[in-house]
């Protein structure tokens, strides 16, 4: 039988007395006739809904109001609608093949239902930071035409001892009154190891919630979480999803791409390009992302058509170290660390040109000696190691 997860859901509120429910379910229905070209299937439907009008999720957003945190009084969730695609992110072909296994997985629901096969749609994502993990869930839930939840680690964690745990039952209850992809992000903040001895009492009650809520949760609410300290995760937390994706830094192919897509019509020739792309190993797309619109910015008020290769390569060097710029306190600590990380780059007529400074100046900075009135040999002590950070 098609269509069965939404068949079960409508019946299961009609039997727990859940008109709005019911009518949310009812809606979702109607709209996937519609996109099957179902017409009179979808029509009867909607006379029904129209003759016993209830709050359908599908005219008023999220027919509830968000759940509160009750010390705080800020929503525990976000509710992005699926109104408007979201940006596009490159991702490896393994991760970019392995979201279309869950997609499909979640739309052929019904049949796995209809078959007995017990299926639940669950993922966990987990990777370094700025590698796309919320953009993914994003995604997938613009793809299946479903709002996204997204708890809010900040609001959800309560000051109130035993709050935490309400607050993450009220958030899936209102999951699952809701069609929607409920995303656990930052999941790490609640499904620490229960042997991490730092916080134990607290962390175990919400941990347990937690296990608790994913065991109870209708198998065809799409759950997605996503972490960056997956060995922080407890083991049990780790079995309820039995989808797992890492994603990773993006390799030079992707970021090839990301440059060009953040760049734009600002993006340099291949030549130049190939050497942001070589230059940014170890950088996240999140961190590309940075660096591309700082270096739009300053092309734009410089007045130039397209980046100027030594002036974004200044830019990116300033991402890379971003932890450790406070060491160029002097424009010679400067130029002697871009010369050390980009030689072919940094020549000692480009690094003139870009400082303002005579070439003689550069050469001198480069050994050592202090540039006139602009800093002191001394800076040289706390010399950066160029390309050791991410
Ligand atoms: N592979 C990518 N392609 C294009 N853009 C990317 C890519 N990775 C990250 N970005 C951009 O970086 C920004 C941050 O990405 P996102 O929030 O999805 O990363 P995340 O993995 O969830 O990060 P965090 O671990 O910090 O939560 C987004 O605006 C996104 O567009
Ligand atoms: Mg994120």
């Amino acid at each position: 039988m098609e269509h069965l997860s939404e068949v079960v859901k409508i019946l299961e509120a009609a039997l727990r007395h859940d008109p709005r429910k019911a009518a949310d379910y009812a809606s979702l229905l109607v709209s996937k006739l519609e996109d099957e070209k179902q017409g009179r299937q979808a029509n009867a439907i909607r006379t029904v809904l129209a003759k016993t009008p209830a709050p359908t999720f599908a005219s008023t957003g999220v027919a509830t109001a968000p759940p509160r945190d009750q010390d705080s009084q800020l929503d525990t969730v976000d509710v992005l609608n699926p109104d408007r695609a979201p940006e596009e992110i490159v991702l490896h072909p393994y991760v970019a093949g392995t979201v279309q296994d869950f997609l499909m997985a979640v739309r052929s629901h019904e049949r796995w239902l209809a078959e007995g096969i017990a299926t639940a749609s669950r993922l966990l994502i987990y990777g370094p930071p700025g590698t796309g993990k919320t953009s993914i869930a994003r995604k997938i839930a613009y793809d299946l035409g479903l709002p996204l939840i997204t708890t809010r680690s900040d609001t959800l964690v309560s000051s109130l001892l035993g709050q935490t745990s309400r607050n993450i039952r009220q958030v899936f209850e209102f999951a699952d009154r809701n069609p929607c992809v409920l995303f656990l992000d930052e999941f790490d903040a609640l499904g620490k190891d229960r042997t991490d001895s730092r916080e134990i009492g607290e962390l175990q009650r919400v941990v347990i919630a937690l296990l608790q809520n994913i065991d109870a949760m209708s198998p065809s609410t799409v759950l997605i979480a996503a972490t960056n300290h997956e060995s922080l995760l407890d083991p049990a937390v780790w079995r309820r999803f039995e989808n797992t994706l890492k994603v990773d830094l993006p390799n030079p192919v992707e970021r090839q791409e990301i440059w060009k897509q953040k760049l734009g019509r600002f993006a340099p020739s291949p030549k130049d390009l190939e050497v942001l792309v070589r230059f940014s190993e170890g950088l996240s797309g999140a961190a590309i992302q940075t660096a591309a619109f700082d270096m739009a910015r300053t092309t734009m008020l410089e007045g130039h058509e397209q980046i100027v290769l030594t002036s974004a390569m200044r830019r990116l060097a300033r991402i890379k170290w971003y932890d450790r710029y406070h060491v160029f306190d002097s424009v010679q600590t400067e130029i002697l660390a871009l010369r050390q990380w980009a030689p072919t780059v940094f020549s000692i007529r480009a690094l003139a040109e870009l400082f303002g400074v005579s070439a003689r100046q550069v050469s001198n900075a480069i050994k050592g000696e202090a540039l006139n009135g602009t800093g002191t040999s001394d800076s040289f002590t706390s010399e950066p190691t160029p390309g050791s950070t991410a």
